[in-house]
């Protein structure tokens, strides 16, 4: 089945400037420190964590965890149940860390993930984001570098998924999954 093409929320170039943006902030913000550790969680944040790694000018490295809310359904709702896939390589004891997300949506994920985080007691831990949907907030999130505030639709591109569909999207743009099966 062809997909559809997805109508643009934010734009390739938007995404690009606000990247460079975001890095010019981190790279200022974390300036003089030794290694960034950059925590992606997969599998969305894989594009946006490639972009803006690529783009500081700091000493940095990637690591990554895998987390789930959705499963593998086609179901467009969460009920907040956080599971672990994949865990980190690194001990982070000590270091600096930023957590590296496409997306918050009730921000039950990044609420686990900070919790679970902070317990291993890194120097740092801060949180960039791609995008959020505000109005569909749960739990209060720390967002310290966000990307873009955006309504209650459903998002796909630059990492973000519908059914597995659309990740490589390089734009962000709007699926109506009732008229998209
Ligand atoms: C998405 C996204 C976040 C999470 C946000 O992951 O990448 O990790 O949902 O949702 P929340 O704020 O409601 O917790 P998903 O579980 O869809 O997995 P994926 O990244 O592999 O697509």
């Amino acid at each position: 089945m062809a997909d559809i093409v997805p109508e643009i929320l934010i734009s390739q170039e938007q995404i690009d400037s606000k990247v460079a943006e975001l890095a010019a902030r981190i790279s200022a913000d974390y300036a003089g420190v030794d290694d960034l550790i950059m925590v992606g969680i997969l599998k969305g944040s894989f594009i946006f964590l490639a972009d803006l790694s690529r783009a500081l000018d700091i000493p940095r490295s990637v690591d990554f965890m895998a987390l789930s809310t959705y499963g593998d359904s086609e179901s467009t709702e969460t009920d907040g149940a956080v599971r672990m896939i994949m865990d980190l390589r690194r001990n982070i004891t000590g270091k600096h860390v930023l957590v590296v997300e496409d997306i918050v949506d009730t921000g039950h994920t990044l609420s686990y993930l900070l919790r679970n985080l902070a317990a291993r007691r890194p120097a740092s831990l801060k949180t960039c984001v791609l995008v959020e949907k505000p109005d569909r907030r749960e739990v209060y999130t720390q967002i310290d570098y966000l990307g873009f505030s955006i309504p209650d639709v459903w998002v796909v591109g630059c990492g973000l998924d519908w059914a597995e569909r659309y990740r490589t999207l390089p734009y962000i743009g709007v699926v109506h999954p009732e008229q998209n099966g």
